[in-house]
């Protein structure tokens, strides 16, 4: 993976603008963790590991990943000063899953905020995590998992329940990928929306709101100890979801979708 990452940051200009470095990890616990915890941060630094052994996933739940199946990638940044880039985050980390889906020939649909279904099965999370300490530099990490060579007894043998069923790439289409050719797609989609937050962030909710699976469904949304339900009419400009109940609008800004029709 390091020669193609070189080679992408000599021949991309959108790449070596945005990547410090790649750490290639043969196993680590949490590539979010690892980039968090290291004491020289620099915006632009990428953890990537194939054998990724506690994944964070939302809400403290367990990412499951297995070893040469399982492509598990953080992206150190600065810390947003915009808060408005601060929402975008999630928004595009997510786009970017979806275009490199594409890439590989896999129709992917965005559930909000960020997780990525294919035929309602998830094939991708995204975590955005931060340790934010005032009057310091102070970073944001995107991690990004996706299910790349997993088959079904995989995710059997876990013996978990899972929120949504899972699925990868292989079980999709048939056929096995290579991890590494699957990261360097995900390091140019992400950097390419990324350098669409500088003056472009409608490109990121148009192609977010053409991805997103769930217009016009009738959603449940949980957000802390609320439940509401209403018609998914968009995704706003600041990545915000809207619904509508007995034609009053609802901004959702951070929730979780539990059930949709
Ligand atoms: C979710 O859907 O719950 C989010 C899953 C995020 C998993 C990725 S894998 C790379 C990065 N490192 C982690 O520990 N978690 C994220």
């Amino acid at each position: 993976m390091l020669s193609e990452f070189d080679y992408l940051m000599k021949s991309n200009q959108i790449c070596s603008k945005l990547y410090k470095h790649l750490i290639c990890l043969d196993q680590v616990d949490s590539t979010n963790k690892f980039a968090l915890n290291l004491s020289e941060k620099e915006h632009g630094i990428c953890i990537y590991s194939k054998n990724q052994l506690h994944g964070r996933g939302r809400e403290g739940r367990f990412w499951h990943a297995k070893e040469n199946k399982s492509l598990a990638l953080s992206i150190l940044l600065d810390y947003p000063k915009n808060d408005r880039h601060k929402s975008l985050l999630p928004i595009l980390a997510a786009n970017s899953v979806c275009k490199t889906l594409e890439d590989f020939k896999i129709k992917s649909s965005i559930k909000w905020p960020n997780d990525i279904l294919v035929n309602n099965n998830k094939i991708s999370g995204i975590l955005c995590e931060a340790e934010f300490t005032p009057d310091k530099n102070n970073y944001l990490v995107v991690g990004i998992g996706i299910n790349i060579n997993l088959n079904s007894e995989d995710f059997l043998s876990e013996q978990k329940v899972y929120k949504i069923n899972p699925t990868s790439m292989s079980i999709q289409l048939g056929c096995s990928f290579e991890i590494d050719k699957v990261c360097s797609s995900l390091l140019v989609n992400f950097a390419n929306f990324y350098h669409m937050l500088d003056g472009n962030e409608d490109e990121i909710i148009n192609f977010y709101n053409f991805n997103w699976g769930d217009k016009g469904k009738i959603l449940n949304v949980q957000m802390g100890d609320k439940l509401i339900t209403g018609k998914a009419i968009s995704i706003n400009s600041l990545g915000e979801l809207l619904i509508k109940k007995n034609d009053k609008d609802f901004i959702i800004n951070s929730g979780e979708i539990i059930s949709s029709l």
